[in-house]
């Protein structure tokens, strides 16, 4: 294969960030411990310098994620998502605008909340669904927005954000675009071909894969872009640990058959929950009469594996003591927050504080991993018929 050889996403997580080949390289980078680089240039220097300034354990994923997001820059690997969302918020300038979702992961909203209160910038709070409403937001009060944040699907809402139409209108006032894209992953999204300026990703999930690091990334267009984000993430110290980066370039490789087969199962799930009385609702963009499902079907290559329900309430018990009863009631779905790994989580997402009152108080959300999908629904059934005879 010549380097230059267009692959499709999914020959690309497995062919991309591959050491050069010589004779008898290794096939897989290599973990490289050291918090220091030789300078042995005449003034003592060299290309890497400092473990905070560079590790080459971190470019392979870098190239692999630059390319799959479609962009001629390696991303930036970040210490966790957030650290990443700090980086990007960073780029507002002060006294700005920023523009958010406001079902954006609870965690983004909490820290641009916290950073507007203290003057940095002024925030306004969408609903993304809502196009004219966020089109209003970008230029309300006579200013300019300086950044829209998007997030589609959003978490754990699962709303779908018009993208071109909103990344159009954010660039035309002159504002930075980013999308974190951590539920869709390249494979389903590549929000920087619709003209986003930076795309973010917590690694943590789908890209690592496996529930065992927590990383961030972001991926920029722009080389001037790119490089202030490695400034802000060197002075910062933000950065990967070499062990976590190499595990997150070995789960990158089964990305397409991981998302592949959580997708199909997610799929089968909705339809099945949909049919249950005790489940009020079920917000997936998958089915057909979910209100992001036309807008999912022109702008995603898939509808992801990560579904919401609303659970009813009934037998002398609300809706959010329903849905605590069904998450206990499991046996191979694990209880636990996060999403994106191989095994199958589920929450009730009111239980964190930090989740916002406009997210329902029976909402469940549920990340579909890759077990077998009749068995994930055998586990969500005999816990959906136990819902009756549960102790209150
Ligand atoms: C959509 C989204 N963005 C960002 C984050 C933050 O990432 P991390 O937990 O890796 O800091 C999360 C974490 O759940 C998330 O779901």
């Amino acid at each position: 294969m010549h380097e230059s050889q267009d692959l499709s996403p999914d020959s690309l997580v497995v062919a991309a960030g591959r050491p050069d080949r010589e004779r008898d390289a290794p096939v897989n980078p290599s973990v490289v411990l050291s918090s220091t680089f030789l300078g042995t240039g005449p003034l003592g220097d060299g290309d890497r310098g400092y473990g905070r300034y560079a590790n080459p354990t971190w470019e392979p994923f870098e190239d692999a994620l630059g390319r799959l997001e479609g962009s001629p820059e390696p991303a930036l690997l970040f210490s966790s998502g957030l650290a990443a969302v700090s980086a990007a918020l960073s780029l507002v300038p002060l006294g700005g605008l920023v523009v958010m979702p406001g079902h954006s992961y609870a965690g983004t909203v909490q820290m641009a909340t916290e950073l507007a209160e203290k003057g940095l910038f002024t925030l306004r709070l969408v609903d993304v669904t809502d196009t004219e409403a966020t089109l209003e937001a970008l230029s309300a009060d006579g200013g300019a927005a300086d950044l829209l944040w998007l997030e589609s699907p959003t978490n754990p809402m699962l709303g779908v954000a018009d993208l071109p139409t909103l990344i159009e209108a954010a660039h035309a006032r002159g504002a930075l675009v980013v999308v974190d894209n951590t539920f869709c992953t390249p494979l389903i999204q590549q929000p920087l071909l619709l003209g986003a300026d930076l795309v973010l990703h917590s690694v943590t999930k789908y890209l690592a894969g496996h529930s065992d690091v927590v990383l961030g990334a972001l991926v920029a267009r722009d080389a001037g872009l790119r490089s202030t984000l490695l400034h802000h993430r060197t002075l910062h110290g933000s950065i990967a640990g070499p062990w976590e980066a190499w595990l997150a370039l070995r789960g990158l490789r089964t990305l397409a058959l991981r998302v592949e087969r959580s997708q199909a199962s997610a799929q089968i799930l909705a339809e099945r929950l949909a049919a249950q009385s005790a489940v009020e609702r079920v917000r997936f963009p998958g089915l057909p009469e979910d209100p992001g499902h036309e807008r999912a079907k022109a702008q995603l290559k898939g509808f992801g594996s990560i579904l919401a329900i609303d659970m009813a309430a009934g037998w002398g018990r609300t809706g959010a003591e329903n849905a605590d009863a069904l998450v206990r009631a499991l046996h191979l779905w694990m209880p636990a927050t996060s999403l994106g790994g191989v095994e199958s989580l589920i929450e009730r997402r009111r239980r964190h504080v930090a989740e916002p009152e406009s997210v329902p108080e029976n909402l469940v959300r549920l990340s579909v991993g890759i077990e077998n999908a009749e068995d994930l629904w055998a586990d969500l059934s005999q816990a959906l018929d136990a819902l009756p005879a549960h102790g209150g």
